[in-house]
């Protein structure tokens, strides 16, 4: 292998490395399909400046009956996908699709160049699935094939290296199929482990709502609004998706207060009043302490405190209080005032707005409010209308109209 070679070949495995790393880093965050992982590590490794590449590759995945692949060819340039096919399948019972699956790693990586088994580059034409010559617009003289195994199986198979194709660029495409492979199995299990996840907490949730007979869908919503006001806040995506899953959480600590003090229709004694004001230091100890609940736990435990310092449990002050909870209390206030209670009528948006904006006998916006949420609440109100009206539009059209008005969670206590 020549100097230049060593240096390239450090070069492209040193990109691989940090590309793997940093991709493993952030995988359960980014949730990438496939088709962005192969041009993330294609460009990665087959492009750019300097760099010894192909000047097109063929990716396709296998179907599920395992007998034939579709896929597209891309086209690089300098590190960059400039174009790609449409998608080309390759039909079950044809030649191609035959030499496609049966392609195989290890040993059977091998560089080929027209002349190693060919007479002319016409007939060299022929080994190739006609939409894959087509796609390519120039004709193919050399390629090497690898196969993408792993939970999304499939092959790699690059064309037209620059004077032809060697044993090293069959290295590194074996290595980018590796890659490929292991990245995208285990990505499709963190997205499994996510969707498991949000279950779970949505299970959790529906539970907490059993226990106090809420049919209002007062959970959902408020996951809703807090995911509209952290997007609207400028929040970066991971912190607006914790919130807008997370949000469901806040009152679970109520499932561990009696369903008679829940439920109690007149007004609640000294002693029952403190049992409820438990529920965020409930919700934290069932919340337990997985790194992935951060965000809900904070929730739990601060959305009844005060910007102003008067809330509870803690009595937390200004920025003291989790952004997380300053988000949540406003979601969880404005439905709390939408929706009918035992002791007062549903308000309209209209008088919902007026009292965050001039307060009443319970609420103090400058008082409770995060001054920054509540700017944003009045910047998408119309945005909280809708997600409350539509979620009772969609109670009424099933049937459960009357029920769902007469069982409206518990005040936000
Ligand atoms: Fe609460
Ligand atoms: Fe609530």
């Amino acid at each position: 292998m020549t100097i230049e070679l060593c240096h390239m070949a450090l070069r492209q495995t040193l990109d691989l490395i940090s590309l793997t790393d940093s991709t493993l880093k952030d995988l359960s965050r980014r949730k990438f399909t496939s088709d962005e992982l192969y041009h993330q590590v294609l460009a990665h490794l087959l492009g750019g400046k300097g760099r010894r590449g192909p000047t097109a590759i063929f990716i396709a995945l296998e179907g599920p009956n395992c007998t034939c692949c579709s896929g597209r060819v891309f086209h690089l340039r300098e590190g960059e996908m400039i174009e790609r096919s449409d998608v080309i399948t390759i039909e079950p019972e044809s030649s191609y699709a035959i030499s496609l699956v049966r392609v195989e790693g290890g040993t059977d990586v091998v560089p080929i160049n027209w002349k190693d088994i060919s007479g002319s580059i016409e007939e060299f034409q022929n080994f190739f699935h006609p939409s894959v010559v087509r796609a390519m617009g120039d004709p193919i003289l050399n390629f090497v094939s690898c196969r993408i195994s792993g939970g999304s199986p499939g092959v790699l198979v690059a064309f037209n290296y620059p004077g032809g194709a060697s044993e090293y660029d069959a290295d590194v495409l074996r290595s980018a199929a590796v890659v490929i492979g292991s990245l995208v199995t285990v990505s499709d299990e963190m997205r499994e482990t996510e969707r498991a996840f949000a279950y779970t907490i949505e299970a959790l949730a529906r539970a907490c709502e059993a226990a106090e007979e809420d049919t209002g869908r007062h959970v959902v919503r408020v996951n809703r609004y807090a995911g509209a006001l952290a997007a609207n806040m400028g929040f970066n995506l991971a912190f607006v998706e914790d919130v807008s899953i997370s949000a469901q959480m806040h009152d679970v600590g109520k499932i561990r207060i009696p369903a008679a003090v829940l439920l109690k229709k007149g007004p609640l004694n000294h002693r029952e009043m403190q049992l409820i004001r438990q529920h965020p230091a409930f919700g934290l100890e069932i919340l337990g302490d997985s790194p992935r609940l951060k965000v809900a736990r904070d929730i739990a435990i601060s959305h009844h405190e005060n910007w102003d310092g008067t809330g509870y449990p803690k009595r937390l002050k200004g920025e003291r209080i989790p952004m997380a909870g300053r988000i949540v209390k406003v979601a969880d206030v404005y439905d709390a005032l939408r929706s009918r209670r035992s002791y007062k009528g549903p308000m309209t948006h209209e008088e919902a707005l007026q009292v965050f904006r001039e307060g009443d006998d319970r609420i103090n916006p400058e008082g409770h409010f995060d001054p920054a949420v509540l700017a944003a609440f009045f910047k998408i109100e119309g945005m909280f209308e809708t997600i409350y009206d539509s979620s009772v539009l969609k109670i009424a059209m099933n049937g459960k109209k009357g029920k769902a008005n007469s069982k409206q969670p518990a005040p936000a206590e």
